[in-house]
């Protein structure tokens, strides 16, 4: 018996304590199903003030049965006992939540889009606190494709046309999506590297009308919305007599959620500081 126990006490040891923020949402519900396969353990579910889901217990939600953690609203509670906080949620809740967990002494993993200035200031003041991790897109394979297509920018050189198309699904409430704004930074910065004149690229959001010649410094970004589309991201680069057409498609909800969990892991037991999606790649 005393063996028995003590292996499980060192099976939960060995797992890591996770508090989802926005665990009732679609995201929330994929790091749930998700969390055991990663040896993450749910030890708190955060939902908005007031949600009708509150007191219920977030595997039953999740469709995993049962896990003994009933959402809750109160913040400062569902960080107990948390290694990390995963957060996919509102920009507007970003900042309550960073307060309350560098207070708690709590990593952050946060893969909410839209940030405003307040917010990222926020994860530099809670980075000098504990280890704080934000990415738009928490799947490993679109941060190889900004490294490709900053590659290929740099080595094709201002005398091809770099635009991005982003699809998805018809509920999302932002454009462009953060996604595509991260792959036009990267292109913009691979050219800046190289010390091409077009580095200062300035961003085209779509076009209508009688808009005339492409300029040369331009970047689109295009947003296409509809269906269930989860998202697909495609960094066109047009040269003469050629073009280059790098894309990257999910096909899965549960690619961002095991990236947000395998970041987690790659937080835990780190210094405080702001850490990457190329940090959690590189190991
Ligand atoms: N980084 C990535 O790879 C990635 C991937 C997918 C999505 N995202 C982003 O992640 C965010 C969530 O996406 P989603 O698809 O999961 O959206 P969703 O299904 O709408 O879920 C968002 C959840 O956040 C909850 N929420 C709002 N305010 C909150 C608060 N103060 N405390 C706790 N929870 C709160 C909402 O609860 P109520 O329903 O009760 O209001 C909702 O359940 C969005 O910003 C999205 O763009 C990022």
């Amino acid at each position: 018996m005393g063996v028995l126990l003590g292996a499980a006490a060192a099976e939960e040891a060995r797992s890591l304590k996770v508090a989802i923020h926005g665990a009732g949402g679609k995201m929330g519900q994929a790091i749930v199903r998700l969390a055991a396969n990663e040896r993450a353990q749910v030890v708190g579910a955060i939902v908005s003030r007031g949600s009708s889901r509150i007191g219920r217990d977030v595997g039953e939600l999740a469709g995993t049965g049962t896990i003994g953690v009933a959402m809750s609203d109160d913040t400062s509670a569902g960080l107990l006992g948390a290694d990390v906080v995963i957060d996919f949620s509102r920009p507007e809740a970003l900042p309550r939540l960073l307060h309350l967990a560098m207070r708690a002494k709590v990593a952050v993993v946060s893969g909410t889009t839209r940030l405003d200035a307040t917010c990222e200031r926020l994860l530099d003041e809670a980075a000098q606190h504990v280890p704080v991790l934000w990415s738009p897109n928490t799947s490993i394979g679109i941060h190889v494709l900004a490294e490709i297509a900053a590659s290929a920018a740099r080595r094709l050189g201002p005398g091809y046309d770099v635009e991005i198309v982003e699809v998805h699904h018809r509920a999302k409430v932002d454009a462009p999506s953060g996604t595509a704004v991260r792959l036009a930074d990267a292109v913009r910065a691979a050219r800046g590297e190289a010390g091409d004149a077009a580095a200062a690229l300035s961003d085209v959001h779509g076009r209508e009308g009688n808009v005339g010649p492409r300029k040369a410094d331009e970047l689109g970004i295009f947003a296409v919305r509809g269906g269930d589309v989860i998202g697909d991201h495609t960094v066109h680069l047009l040269g003469p007599g050629e073009r280059l057409e790098l894309t990257h498609r999910a096909t899965s909800r549960d690619l961002f959620a095991r990236g947000a969990l395998r970041a987690a892991w790659h937080l835990h037991g780190k210094p405080p500081g702001r850490y990457t999606m190329a940090d959690v790649i590189e190991g």
